[in-house]
């Protein structure tokens, strides 16, 4: 049992999933979160709740927030306090609970948005028997000194999906949004590192909104136009720079992970959010592959190599032969192994990278198991195009190579900057030339499309 107060008046009495390892099923290191905020206004208002099988744990946040004492468990009469439970997004981790807490709360009335509650009776059919008030986009419900304003946000995650903007004290609850998969602190941003939890952030961002561009970019100008009454638009490019007019923002309160206060954490949060959903390219090659014996790792090693060697100023002989409007210029190239590497490692590295490079040894006749899972996700992802091309090893039938390129040109609809090169068995002198110019192209693209700095950088 546990509850902390994050602004005067509003508790997270949410649950900590410390030791989840999938989510969406992909894999995740550090756990997740539930958040469920607490308000204590003239009315007790609940936002959301939390993942079904932390249902009693969360009502036992609950009753003690209600006592406003740690390690208490009144009874369940004081539940009877609670008069309102606001549903953001009724996906199942944020509503499996509400069946059972909504069993507790006699006097509560559900406040949700219209999809959500077509949604609701989906999932609890038994709700239309509910006290239920259905809330427009921009309608403010009062709480007494405070007011909860409904804000629309669909496709953050699902279409269901809205924020609520508590004016009086500057806070937007952003649901998913803003979300990061940090299992053990119900807190703040000053609990960790901002550039640690930044980084998280985008892995979840990677995850769950990749896909979403306009109306991520929709979200951000929102919740500047709900707040102070103008936006800044953004719709391509460096846009993604323009400032935030933030004086009506003092917190964004999410559903995952820890809440963010301090104002440069928001401000970074809200204009990386528009920098990921444009996928702004850095300076970065990832290789990408899978092999049995080691033939393709050392081809994925030599292209690794090649690229840092042109990042350092050497192999200028080589480059010279075609010319080269970025002498050196770092490059940053990640080795990624299919087999070893989470899903969710990939994927966030792949959102920025302007160059990603598949490898494959040859799994009867076909492409590596691994590879080929991920293959299907980051298809999924829709990333916008990038350059790339395939290598990988074989036996005696080059079709799992083959099968790689038609997925990487034809599927994906990326740019083939070089053509395949394969190796039967082992890597000779060749196959090493190739490789290096193949290499060479991979550095070269990455330095025209990429810009300098990082996935953080602003
Ligand atoms: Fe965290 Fe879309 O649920």
């Amino acid at each position: 049992m546990s509850f902390r107060e994050i602004v005067p008046g509003v508790f997270n009495v949410g649950c900590l999933d410390p030791l989840e390892r999938e989510f969406h099923v992909h894999e995740i290191g550090r756990g997740t979160s539930y958040n469920s905020f607490l308000i204590k206004d003239t009315k007790i208002c609940i936002i959301d709740t939390v993942k079904e099988n932390f249902c009693f744990d969360f009502v036992a946040n609950v009753k003690a927030c209600l006592a406003g004492k740690q390690g208490e468990e009144p009874d369940d009469s004081i539940l009877e306090k609670v008069e309102v439970i606001y549903v953001l997004h009724t996906e199942q981790d944020h509503n499996g609970s509400l069946r059972y807490l909504h069993s507790k709360c006699p006097n509560a009335e559900i406040v949700i948005g219209k999809k959500g509650r077509d949604n609701l009776l989906r999932w609890f059919p038994e709700s239309k028997d509910w006290k239920i008030k259905v809330v427009a986009n921009g309608e403010k419900y009062s709480l007494g000194e405070t007011s909860l304003e409904l804000l629309e946000t669909p496709l953050l995650h699902w279409t269901d999906s809205t924020f609520a903007y508590m004016r009086e004290k500057k806070i937007f609850f952003t649901s998913d949004a803003f979300g990061q998969h940090i299992g053990n602190n119900t807190g703040t941003d000053s609990d960790i590192g901002e550039d640690d939890l930044l980084i998280q952030m985008k892995v979840y961002y990677a995850q769950v909104f990749a896909q979403v561009i306009q109306p991520t970019l929709k979200m951000v100008a929102d919740c500047e136009r709900v707040s102070t009454g103008k936006a800044t638009p953004v719709t391509a490019g460096e846009e993604y720079k323009a400032p935030i007019d933030l004086s009506g923002i003092d917190g964004l309160l999410p559903a995952h992970g820890l809440c963010l206060l301090r104002k440069s954490t928001i401000e970074r949060s809200m204009r990386l959010y528009r920098r990921w959903a444009q996928q702004i390219p850095t300076r970065k090659v990832i290789i990408l592959y899978e092999s049995i014996y080691d033939t393709t790792g050392k081809m994925a090693r030599k292209l690794k190599s090649t690229i840092e060697a042109c990042s350092a100023g050497a192999l200028t002989e080589a480059m010279e032969k075609e010319p080269n409007p970025h002498p050196p210029t770092p490059v940053v190239v990640e080795l990624m192994c299919a087999r070893r590497n989470t899903v969710l490692d990939v994927v966030h590295e792949v959102l920025d990278a302007p160059v990603v490079l598949f490898g494959t040894a040859t799994f009867n006749n076909m492409i590596m198991p691994n590879l080929r899972k991920l293959l299907h996700v980051i298809q999924s992802y829709r990333f916008k195009p990038k350059a790339t091309f395939a290598f990988g090893s074989y036996g005696w039938s080059p079709l799992a190579v083959k099968d790689l390129e038609k997925i990487i040109t034809t599927d994906f609809k990326w740019t083939p900057i070089h053509d395949t090169v394969s190796c039967i068995n082992e890597v000779d002198d060749g196959v090493m030339k190739k490789l290096e110019e193949a290499g060479i192209a991979a550095y070269k693209a990455a330095c025209e499309k990429g810009l300098p700095g990082t996935c953080l950088t602003l």
